[in-house]
């Protein structure tokens, strides 16, 4: 494939996960791109597509009242590797190296080059195919922030106030019947769901996988409420926050998936504890993919839209294997091959990690 910038026709996909904002990112691609005179594809149900051929012509028509539509309308899944592509031959299953067949697929369209909608599984794969060649610029997808190289992904915003809602919800009720309500949020291995929605919600103790808890900081946490009259207590919890000298709580095991650990359980253990502990009635609600799905906030609509025309302007500008960010407020360039593979985390003298320590919440430390 030609990697000069001489780039006359583009496909874009979108991997991994879904995020709040996906389908704006496309049509941004998508208009933009026509606008430039380009020709411009769709690869169906991600890397998976690109493998089987799925790929479709995108025109105004196709993104015509996508805006404000959660999900994506390309598919997506969070398995598929052409690299290590799972196929099932004679009743067994096989994992080959199906990359030259994905890259013919697009050679076959005449598509110039690929812009990649997605998490750090979907980056790695992007990274990969631009090592054989093939332009790629990526995107940042995530409603876990968890990429490094930028300050937001697109689909945070929306999760953040999904969670926030909950918190505000489940306020009312723990404040009725005098009880500790645990919102487990998503997040991986990340804290930032739980850090900023447990701000903005409220909450009076927030466990994120960067500080390991102590339940007897949390026991200390809802007792000393208590004293002052206040007869129940908020905890959101980060899936991947777990107790000093413990392990991550693992929900499911999902073969042929980039990541296989699914988190889920900690909430609910945590809440079992609590009641165990001191007797207070205590509940578990674990928000799970309503984080994921729904129409997405007008902050990540902007910056989806943002991102997508970043996308397709750095592949005409020849600046291939980057991925758009955003940092201090401008949309910047950044190597994928730097950032594939690494975790975006909160630190430990995070501003807003300090912010809720000054204001009195309890990080379980
Ligand atoms: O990465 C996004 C995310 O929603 C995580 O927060 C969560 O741990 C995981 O994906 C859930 O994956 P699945 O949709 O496969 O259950």
């Amino acid at each position: 494939m030609d990697r000069t910038n001489k780039v006359k026709s583009i496909a874009v996909l979108t991997g991994g996960g879904d995020a709040p904002g996906l389908n704006a990112v496309i049509r941004a691609v998508v208009r933009t791109g026509l606008g430039y005179g380009l020709k411009v594809w769709g690869v169906k149900n991600g890397f998976g597509g690109m493998v089987e051929n799925q790929i479709i012509e995108m025109t105004g028509e196709s993104v015509a009242g996508i805006l404000p539509r959660g999900g994506t309308m390309l598919g997506t899944t969070n398995r598929d590797n052409p690299f290590r592509y799972l196929t099932v031959q004679n009743g067994e299953k096989v994992y080959s190296d199906m990359s030259g067949q994905a890259l013919e697929n697009l050679r076959q369209h005449d598509i110039d080059a690929l812009i990649v909608i997605g998490g750090d599984g979907s980056l790695k794969i992007g990274a990969e195919f631009y090592q054989l060649g093939l332009p790629v610029v990526a995107v940042p997808k995530t409603i876990d922030n968890d990429i490094p190289g930028t300050e937001r992904t697109f689909g945070f915003d929306t999760a953040v106030g999904v969670a926030t809602d909950a918190l505000d919800r489940l306020h009312t009720t723990a404040e009725s019947h005098h009880r500790v309500m645990v919102l487990e949020v998503m997040g991986r291995y990340a804290g930032w769901i739980a850090l900023h929605a447990g701000i903005a919600g409220g909450a009076d103790c927030i466990l994120i996988p960067e500080i390991p808890f102590s339940i007897d900081s949390v026991i200390d946490k809802i007792k000393e409420r208590q004293q002052r009259g206040r007869l129940f207590s908020l905890i959101v919890m980060a899936e991947g926050a777990y107790p000093q000298g413990g392990e991550m709580s693992v929900g499911r095991i999902v073969e042929g998936s980039h990541e296989k650990i699914r988190l889920g359980g900690a909430g609910e253990k945590l809440t079992r504890e609590i009641e165990s502990l001191i007797g207070v009635e205590s509940r578990c609600t674990v928000l799970g993919h309503v984080q994921r799905g729904g129409t997405p906030t007008a902050f990540d609509r902007v910056l989806s839209t943002r991102y997508g025309v970043a996308a397709v302007e750095c592949l005409l500008a020849g600046a291939f294997g980057n991925m758009v960010a955003l940092q201090k407020n401008e949309i910047i360039r950044v190597p994928i091959a730097d950032i594939a593979g690494i975790t975006h985390n909160v630190s430990l003298d995070d501003e807003l990690l300090m912010a809720g320590r000054a204001i009195g919440i309890s990080f379980g430390d």
